[in-house]
């Protein structure tokens, strides 16, 4: 008799932004005339960049001639990728990660998601809430946790991000094996400084604890003080895994590139206590279930880091991150507590109430679709999370529509 693995029942019933896709649309087809504007989830709305776009053109036209033709790729990406990364995003800071140490992936969402598989199944793991969701679904399908009770499972570290503590986690009570850390933070917009983050690589290094630090939106950072990188940390390269992505830093959501840095230096360990080498895990793992990246996106992605490509990204941040101070003036305007938005294309507002009801309330009066906080977890409940990503034009409208529904 096939069966199912059975984690999989303990999961919620639906991934949240599929969830909310579908309110969403149940809401459309009832109000065809409502023109909605969608500041839910962080999708990408600016055109990519024209440096990426000659790339893509003469890079599919090398497909085209037998003698340019590429069939299978590496499936870690092709040097000249994973060098431009190497020097422009870890080199020039004096940060030395070299460049097969970095594993091109389409997704930095299925990166974190998949790394856990490398790691045994009885380790214990730990969480900021609130989190983005694909950290623990996938090690509830792994069979990492309990059953759901009250709005946790069983079995995971939850490490409160509040106003208390201005987002940050304070470190676990108890040692954890395997830590998750989002900054800028997904879905806060919350930053932290290296001082900070320097405490969680020394509990790491004390703990023969993990990190997997998501920094896929480090393209965001405005202040310069601000760690780009884990492992502008002293020491983050024995305890550190980082994902990053060119989704929200080159318009990449449709496109999809991403990639994955594995230090040679980090460790983790058997169950004899016998060292091992996480990069040779996941390059394995990698090898085996990843066929590797398209020849043109990569090329794309290239492109990024040409001294065009620099300039048009960074107009493309900018845009996004004059769409985030509107969002947070007119929050302030309205009153409503609000974190993130300098260095996150993310704002987080204190809804004050139940998140899932301003949820309702902004799309059934003013047609703006947000990310009900209580989707990431409890410390979001009584949160809402809209994100810079669309028009100017769209968010101006958004802005006086929330006003106007808000001061009814
Ligand atoms: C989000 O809105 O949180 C992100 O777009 C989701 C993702 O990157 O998968």
């Amino acid at each position: 008799m096939i069966r199912i693995n059975e984690n999989f029942l303990k999961l919620q019933a639906s991934y949240l932004f599929s969830t909310i896709a579908k309110r969403v649309n149940d809401f459309q087809s009832q109000n065809p005339e409502t023109e909605i504007i969608k500041l839910g989830i962080g999708d990408a709305t600016r055109a990519l960049p024209a440096a990426c776009i000659a790339a893509l053109h003469s890079s599919v036209d090398e497909m085209a001639a037998d003698t340019s033709f590429r069939g299978y790729g590496p499936e870690q990406g092709y040097p000249f990728l994973r060098e431009k990364i190497a020097q422009h995003d870890f080199q020039a800071r004096n940060v030395d990660i070299a460049a097969d140490e970095i594993f091109i992936s389409d997704g930095a969402k299925c990166d974190t998601g998949n790394f856990q598989e490398i790691l045994s199944t009885d380790i214990s793991f730990a969480v900021p809430d609130p989190v983005y969701p694909v950290y623990v679904d996938t090690n509830v399908m792994a069979g990492r946790t309990g059953e759901f009770e009250n709005g946790r499972y069983q079995n995971i570290t939850y490490l409160e991000c509040t106003k208390e503590n201005n987002f940050i986690p304070d470190l676990p009570r108890s040692p954890v094996d395997l830590i998750y850390l989002c900054f800028p933070n997904n879905p806060t917009g919350a930053t932290i400084s290296k001082a900070d983050l320097a405490k969680w690589v020394d509990y790491a290094r004390k703990n023969k604890s993990l990190i997997l630090f998501d920094a896929a939106y480090e393209a965001f950072i405005q202040d310069e003080e601000l760690p780009h990188s884990i492992y502008e940390i002293p020491g983050a390269k024995e305890v550190a895994v980082e994902f990053r992505s060119f989704s929200k830093t080159a318009g990449f959501t449709g496109t999809r590139c991403a990639f994955t840095v594995v230090p040679k230096a980090c460790k983790a360990y058997d169950s004899k206590g016998a060292q091992q080498s996480l990069h040779a895990l996941w390059n394995r793992r990698h090898s085996t279930k990843f066929n590797g990246v398209s020849y043109p996106v990569q090329r794309a992605a290239e492109a990024v880091y040409s001294e065009a490509g620099k300039k048009q990204v960074a107009e493309i941040i900018a845009y996004y991150m004059k769409n985030a101070a509107r969002i947070r003036q007119e929050m302030d305007l309205l009153g409503l507590d609000c974190v993130g938005g300098r260095n996150s294309p993310y704002i987080w507002i204190d809804a004050k109430g139940d998140s899932w009801d301003l949820f309702d309330n902004l799309l059934n009066n003013a047609g703006v679709v947000c990310t009900p906080g209580a989707g990431f977890g409890t410390c979001g409940n009584q949160y809402i999370r809209l994100s810079a990503f669309n028009s100017f034009e769209n968010v101006e409208k958004a802005m006086n529509r929330i006003s106007r529904a808000l001061k009814k």
